[in-house]
């Protein structure tokens, strides 16, 4: 039997291979002087070069069009061409499907420039268009870098449930989930499938806390659901959240171990996504991605220095400075106790510190999650959120209350319900430490990581408002 190959195996150690008979699948990206053709399986950016025999009839090479999948055999020889450093010389080619021009033309596979919303449209194809190959590949070894960053440091991976009756963040923005029918009136919860009202859980952190209380170390890695109606280029309603959770760890070390997670991996695709990193990087302006520093300047630009790291204070403090030295204008109004808006998050990462990624803490218990930590000032909790430049807000993390008083008497002011929440609860009464965690925002990571503009581009099929398509 013919030993098959990927594309990506067969560039890799190209010369070894010379003289070799050998098989490959992929779809045809391009043709020259019906001659030589360009061989995509997917496996990489880079395409193997077929060079068809001349023994092929006419009628067979006319079938041979862009977009048709094909199987070929044939022997590696060393390539002339200053391209590449190996072709594939074709003795047998069987077609799976040719693709009619004229089919292949209203489609985004068509070799021409498409703009990406063009390609969002037609996102059922775009696993065969370059920029949505490379965007994946660097999502997967993401991915797989994230679960090597947190095997080696003795992490338990665990998966919390996706239908859930509790809302973790208390913003009241969650999908239910019934099997009632809908249409009846006065519609009775305890009939319904579960006995209650159930809903898509907007995090894992809950039941992460609990696991953690046992297993020392856990992370989760899985889909949350969000009903907010944001139309924004960084949010879905349904994303990717990685949340890890540690007993005996405090909010420093939380805020170390982040830090430490996203130079790792990013690391770890410069390392081993170079050739698809570097497509994504010379098409930058072509994509209308990142215009002032190019991709890879900017993520190695990141690795280079410590996260700036400042209170939710201070950062108020600067922001009414800046307004009065410089004149800058917020369409929000600054004061102690807001929730930081957009424009202010841009104006502090992008101008003020000159794109470092910076970690703010110490927020007002006021606009955050009854779970966290109070500090001994009794307005502020042991919160921090991370800011990556061009992004925004990437991580959001705390130190958890442990305390059980005090966070029954914070359930109590954020109007929560202590009866849904009582397992939460108790845990703090079996031997309660205290522990941390964050939750990484799995896809705007891969945008800032492949520079697209909008987190649509980086999620092989996105649910927005009012779109659920394919
Ligand atoms: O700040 P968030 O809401 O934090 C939590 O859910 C905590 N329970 C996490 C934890 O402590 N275990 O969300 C965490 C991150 C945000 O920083 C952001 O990166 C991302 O999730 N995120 C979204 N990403 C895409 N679309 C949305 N609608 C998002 N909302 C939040
Ligand atoms: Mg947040």
């Amino acid at each position: 039997m013919i030993q098959k190959y990927s594309i990506k195996e067969l560039l890799k150690k190209g010369i070894f291979f010379l003289n070799q008979k050998v098989l490959v699948e992929g779809w045809i990206r391009s043709m020259r002087y019906s001659i030589f053709l360009s061989l995509n399986d997917g496996s990489t950016i880079n395409h193997l070069q077929i060079v068809l025999s001349k023994y092929f009839k006419k009628e067979f090479l006319k079938k041979i069009t862009i977009g048709t999948s094909i199987r070929v055999i044939g022997i590696i020889k060393k390539s002339i061409g200053k391209k590449q450093c190996i072709e594939l010389h074709s003795t047998d080619i069987k077609i799976y499907q040719s693709v009619p021009t004229q089919i292949m033309q209203k489609s985004i596979l068509q070799p021409k420039k498409h703009s990406i919303e063009k390609i969002r449209e037609q996102s059922h194809l775009r696993f065969q268009t370059n920029i949505f190959g490379c965007i994946m590949r660097i999502r997967n070894n993401m991915s797989f870098s994230i679960h090597k960053y947190f095997y080696e440091k003795n992490f338990f991976y665990i998966n919390t449930p996706i239908i859930t009756t509790s809302d973790c963040e208390g913003a009241g923005k969650m999908f239910q989930v019934t099997s009632m029918d809908l249409n009846q009136n006065d519609i009775d919860y305890t009939k319904d499938f579960f006995k209650c009202k159930t809903y898509l859980s907007v995090s894992g952190q809950l039941e992460a806390e609990v696991a953690a209380l046992g297993l020392g170390k856990v992370y989760t890695f899985g889909p949350v659901f969000r009903a907010e109606n944001s139309n924004t280029s960084r949010h879905l309603s349904e994303f990717w959240m990685v949340e890890p959770e540690m007993a005996f760890f405090h909010l420093e070390e939380n805020i170390h171990l982040a830090e430490d997670l996203i130079k790792f991996t990013i690391q770890y695709i410069l390392d081993h996504c170079m050739d698809d990193l570097s497509f994504l990087n010379e098409n930058i302006k072509k994509w209308n991605m990142e215009g002032e520093i190019s991709l890879l300047e900017k993520l190695k630009y990141i690795l280079k220095y410590p996260f700036k790291k400042i209170s939710y204070t201070e950062v108020i403090n600067i922001l009414n400075q800046e307004k009065e030295k410089k004149n800058i204008t917020f369409t929000h109004t600054i004061f102690w106790g807001m929730d930081l808006q957009s424009e202010h998050e841009q104006y502090l990462v992008n101008i003020y510190f000159k794109k470092r990624p910076l970690i703010i803490y110490n927020y007002p218990f006021c606009i955050k999650s009854f779970y966290m930590r109070v500090n001994d000032d009794g307005k502020t909790v042991k919160s921090m959120d991370i800011l990556l430049p061009g992004i925004g807000e990437i991580i959001g993390g705390s130190q958890r209350e442990e305390r059980y008083e005090v966070l029954l008497t914070n359930i109590k002011n954020k109007s929560l319900d202590k009866k849904l929440l009582w397992w939460y609860l108790d845990t703090r009464r079996f031997g309660s430490v205290p522990h941390s965690g964050f939750g990484l925002g799995f896809d705007r990571f891969v945008q800032f990581m492949t520079g697209m503009k909008n987190i649509r581009d980086v999620i092989p099929f996105p649910r927005t408002p009012k779109n659920a398509s394919f």
